[in-house]
């Protein structure tokens, strides 16, 4: 007999749905029977089957309301929203190389996408007394690299903080808040970026792989997460089946993190 998540007819939103993980997740969610609305600044050729698009920037107030406005048109409500937007665009070279303009980009990604996608939607799941937001973070909000990624990390954690205190303020309204964190996912992007240093050393795709995990201090699993993998997880989160989980945060990261 098959494992029902139980999302059928479920009204589900996906930003950063069109690629790497958020594609995986859209795909996942529609699979399994729900109505899934995607969004990203550019539509693609790519996206799932049965999932529904609108084009915005959710870094902006702007772009948040008009998803939020597209949503109600089409399904009247939410049930899920899986906040996966998020990344980083700064240079290396430490503290000193970031800019008020690069920290305020990695906040208005990683963090305050989430956060006005949340008040959009939040006052229908409370009055609902039903509802599940995801808050996809990252293992550098425990485990931040110096050396490029301080300000995503430090907004990562920002996330993490404002998802903990938000399932505590609306579970007793019926709405689970949950995060997933990843380590290493082996997105399109990521494959790039292997092939790129794979290059550049002389040692082809495998060596641009363990150039990264190195720089992580290794995978214990020796590999990556699939896209399709983390989906699951946040699938199922995201299921009834999941329905006495909050407030808590999901490392899916091969072993990467090496403390308890
Ligand atoms: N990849 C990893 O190894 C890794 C590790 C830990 C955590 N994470 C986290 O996991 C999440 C997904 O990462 P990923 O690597 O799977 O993503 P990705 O492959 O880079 O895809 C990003 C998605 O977000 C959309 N997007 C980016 N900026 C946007 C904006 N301003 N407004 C609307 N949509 C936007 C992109 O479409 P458009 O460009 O068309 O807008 C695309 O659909 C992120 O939160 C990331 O921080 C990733």
């Amino acid at each position: 007999m098959g494992f029902d998540l139980g999302l059928t007819g479920r009204r589900a939103l996906v930003t950063g749905g069109t690629r790497g993980t958020g594609a995986a997740v859209a795909a996942l969610l529609a699979e399994q029977g729900a109505r899934v609305m995607a969004t990203a600044r550019k539509a693609s050729a790519l996206a799932a089957p049965g999932v529904a698009f609108v084009a915005a920037d959710v870094t902006t107030a702007e772009g948040a309301a008009l998803v939020a406005d597209e949503v109600a048109a089409r399904f009247g409500g939410l049930d899920i929203l899986v906040n996966v937007v998020g990344g980083s665009a700064s240079p290396p070279g430490g503290f000193a190389a970031l800019t008020d303009t690069h920290w305020e980009r990695e906040l208005g990604q990683n963090l305050m996408a989430a956060v006005r996608l949340d008040r959009h939607f939040l006052p229908g799941m409370v009055a609902r007394k039903s509802g599940v937001i995801v808050h996809v973070t990252s293992i550098q909000r425990q485990m931040p690299l110096p050396g490029s990624t301080t300000a995503y990390a430090a907004a990562k954690a920002a996330l993490s903080t404002y998802s903990k205190s938000l399932s505590r303020e609306v579970g007793p309204e019926g709405v689970r808040v949950v995060r997933v964190s990843p380590g290493w996912i082996e997105t399109d992007a990521a494959l790039a970026l292997a092939d790129r240093l794979g290059d550049e050393a002389g040692t082809g795709r495998d060596g641009g792989r363990e150039i990264i995990m190195r720089s992580l201090g290794g995978i214990p699993l020796g590999r990556p997460a699939k896209p399709a993998e983390v989906a699951d997880l946040i699938g199922f989160l995201c299921s009834p089946r999941a329905g006495a989980i909050t407030g808590s945060e999901h490392v899916i990261d091969g072993g990467t993190v090496p403390v308890a």
